[in-house]
């Protein structure tokens, strides 16, 4: 079932009251516009009316919730084969959450998730993507570093072929999440526009590091100049590379 509106605070809200009232896995919520998209870390998503697909999926994992520390990779791998599917254009993704192309943001993944104080096992996963299909202006504090599929590619991409194929990979990847975790993750490290790169650590102050691998648990392993790997994890921080967005 997929629940269509016009507008809505953020479709990750709208989903999760879903996943409350017991809406069952495969349950989509897609709005043409938000008027209060959010992102990781408290950020905002700038999702106008009819520019791009903001987009939340209900997902029931039977499983503790340190199982699903890959899930936001898992969501990223899937977008961009959706993404890939519609367009023939693959965008890469920017440790953790983000999806890239030509080094500015395409879009982003927020997934959020309620446990069972009794079980301890996970209740509801919601997974929003929201991606910019078709502006060709961002607001002043955006334009330098955010672009659209349809600057990337020439041409608007169908918003309902790509709900289609989005629900479509994520039904597929959720499948296979817990059984095929190193392959989704082998996956994610060759989508990831990070690895290799001369990066800055927010966290809270800024430090200096390479990007060399990610975990199988989703974490960025750095090497901050002194050859020792140290794991950055993706709730407590953010990563910028030295030159432009990505
Ligand atoms: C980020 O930039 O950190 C992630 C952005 C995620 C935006 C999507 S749009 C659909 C869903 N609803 C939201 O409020 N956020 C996600």
């Amino acid at each position: 079932m997929i629940e269509y509106h016009q507008s809505v605070d953020s479709t990750n809200n709208r989903a999760k009251e879903l996943a409350r009232d017991g809406m069952p896995e495969g349950t989509a919520v897609v709005s043409r516009e938000q008027t209060a998209g959010r992102g990781r870390l408290g950020r905002s998503f700038h999702s106008p009316e009819g520019q791009g697909l903001y987009f939340s999926l209900i997902l029931r994992p039977d499983c503790p919730p340190a199982r699903l520390m890959h899930l936001t990779c898992a969501v990223a791998v899937a977008t961009c084969d959706a993404v890939s599917d519609v367009t023939g254009f693959r965008p890469g993704v920017k440790w953790i959450n983000d999806l890239i192309a030509k080094n500015k943001k395409l879009g982003g993944i927020l997934t959020e998730l309620s446990v069972s104080p009794t079980t301890g096992l996970v209740e509801w996963a919601v997974v929003g993507i929201g991606i910019n299909l078709c502006q060709t202006e961002f607001p002043p504090e955006l334009s330098e570093i955010a672009c659209s599929l349809a600057q990337i590619t020439g041409s608007v991409p169908n918003p309902h072929q790509l709900t289609q194929a989005l629900l479509e990979r994520l039904m597929q990847m959720s499948q296979q999440l817990l059984s095929h975790q190193s392959d989704i993750m082998e996956c994610y490290r060759r989508d990831c526009v990070t690895l290799g790169k001369r990066i800055t650590v927010i966290s809270p102050e800024p430090r200096q590091a390479i990007a060399l691998d990610v975990a199988d648990d989703g974490a960025l392993l750095v090497d901050y100049g002194d050859g020792i790997l140290k794991k950055v994890n993706a709730g407590e921080v953010s990563v910028r590379g030295l030159m432009g967005y990505a």
